[in-house]
């Protein structure tokens, strides 16, 4: 893990940047989340999502992307169902009854990123997805609540790790969270797992994009031949909840939360 990387400090004029962005990004999942249904399909979803990005005269941080000779990426959403963990591609894929769907989408907006996730389900799910979802979601919410001046990097993924565990859980370590401002993955890496006490102080301005994966089962992950499609090895349910969120004077401000999100 790189802690000594330098962590960008927001201005007052680039945070209401963010919280623009931010505010985005939100909307535009929340849509998505209400459009999710027995029978839609994931590519659907995806051209939902494209059609509010052009309404708001807003770019896809998602669509092209390629990172270290990935191919680029295919949608302006990830869409992973049930054992998919993160950055399934939106396809033809109907959703069915029973399964559970984790959206990611983000947003470029004025020069600065929103990003965010949340794991739904489609029609009545069984008891252990139901359980699943919200260890995820308040595991996010423990890793939110260390983003306060003078708490070290660390503390956020130790405090994520503890609330997936205590459920039965597994956090997954191939994927972490990390820094977002001009661009959607900045310095620093921010694991949902580890240690407290380690790695940079926290400081007012700082912004992450936390985004704890959780598994039902073994932690280990494998992408598939589309190069992107992370799933579960041993075939088991995994959720998916992030935020973006900036440490302010008053605590943290979840910059990707609007009336009616996670
Ligand atoms: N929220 C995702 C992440 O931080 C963004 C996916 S990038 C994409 O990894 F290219 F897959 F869209
Ligand atoms: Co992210």
């Amino acid at each position: 893990m790189k802690y000594s990387e330098q962590i960008a400090v927001r201005s007052r004029a680039e945070m209401d940047l963010m919280r623009n962005a931010g505010r985005h990004t939100g909307e535009i999942l929340l849509k998505l989340r209400e459009a999710a249904r027995p029978g839609v399909t994931t590519g659907e979803l995806n051209e939902i999502a494209d059609g509010e990005l052009k309404r708001r005269k807003l770019n896809s941080p998602f669509l092209g992307y390629a990172p270290g000779g990935l191919p680029a990426y295919p949608g302006v959403i990830c869409a992973s169902v049930n054992e998919e963990v993160v950055h399934g591609i939106p396809g033809s894929r109907e959703l069915r009854e029973g399964d559970i769907l984790s959206l990611d989408f983000g947003v470029e907006s004025g020069g600065f990123h929103g990003d965010s996730a949340v794991t739904i389900p489609i029609g009545p799910i069984s008891g252990k997805a139901q359980d699943l979802i919200e260890t995820t979601d308040d595991s996010l919410t423990e890793g939110v609540s260390q983003m306060v001046m003078g708490r070290r990097l660390s503390d956020i993924g130790s405090a994520v790790q503890k609330k997936a565990e205590s459920g039965g859980f597994s956090v997954v370590r191939q994927f972490v969270g990390h820094g977002i401002g001009r661009n959607m993955h900045e310095p620093p890496q921010v694991p949902n797992y580890g240690r407290p006490g380690r790695g940079q102080r926290l400081r007012v301005g700082m912004v992450f994009a936390i985004e704890p994966m959780v598994n039902l089962g073994s932690e280990k992950v494998r992408v598939l031949d589309d190069e992107w499609t992370a799933v579960t090895a041993d075939g088991e349910l995994s959720a998916h909840f992030e935020h973006t969120v900036a440490i302010t004077d008053h605590g943290p401000e979840v910059l990707t939360r609007v009336p009616g999100s996670h």
